[in-house]
């Protein structure tokens, strides 16, 4: 099974981005993870259109963006436009998921739902056959930075368990605090996709520590 390492532009230098949009080019990364807040559904804000469209100028990989908004169905077709591949919205911001999920897809867009660490996997049951990946947060969604949620393995099996069942062909991603400690544990018991900011950016030789998340994660 192939694994995938998705660096997090949040945890970036926002003055030197072409940068590090050219380090994850050149590296054994598999997507660009861009982050978007809207200071409501999550208290904090990061960046929208006009910073994602430049990002998708120079970027040479799946752009694998992660909604943390209210109400997300009002900019499907601006998410698309600004390149976008993979649409992921959040379970609880969005009373109709289907109508959302259907709506991510007619717009040619793999489509993902998220779950915070207090909502259950069980409330994916009838829509898991539609999904493309459920991102499951490994800490509360907002920041960068933060510790990892154990509780996040338990979750993992049940989704996979969940995905088995339904012949789902949905891939698992995990969210926040993902660091060289956890990540081969994470992918035994059966994430596909790892996003990784701080542990990344903050590191002495990025491509090297992406390097190293992928072979961990292959093992
Ligand atoms: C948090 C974001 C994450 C964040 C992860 O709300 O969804 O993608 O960038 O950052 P680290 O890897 O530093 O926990
Ligand atoms: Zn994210």
């Amino acid at each position: 099974m192939n694994k995938f390492i998705a660096p997090s532009l949040l945890a970036a230098d926002f003055g030197n981005l072409q940068r590090d949009i050219e380090m994850i080019n050149k590296s054994e990364a598999d997507w660009f993870h861009i982050d978007v807040m809207d200071g409501v559904f999550v208290p904090n804000i990061s960046f929208g259109m006009p910073v994602i469209k430049a990002i998708k100028k120079h970027a040479k990989k799946t752009m694998d963006v992660h909604l943390m908004i209210v109400d997300p169905d009002r900019f499907i077709e601006d998410f698309k436009n600004v390149g976008a591949d993979i649409l992921t919205v959040h379970y609880e911001a969005c009373p109709h998921l289907h109508r959302t999920i259907q709506a991510i897809k007619a717009q040619g867009m793999k489509a993902g739902v998220s779950l915070n660490p207090h909502t259950p996997i069980a409330v994916l049951e009838d829509i898991i056959a539609d999904l493309d990946l459920v991102l499951i947060m490994s800490v509360n969604p907002g920041f960068g930075g933060q510790s990892f949620i154990e509780n996040t393995y338990k979750k993992v099996e049940q989704l996979k368990s969940l995905i088995e069942f339904s012949s789902s062909n949905a891939l698992i991603e995990v969210d926040g605090g993902v660091t060289d400690e956890n990540i081969e544990k994470l992918s035994n018991v059966g994430v596909d996709a790892f996003v990784a900011g701080s542990f990344v950016f903050k590191s002495k030789n990025p491509s090297e520590t992406i390097s190293n998340l992928k072979k961990l994660a292959s093992k």
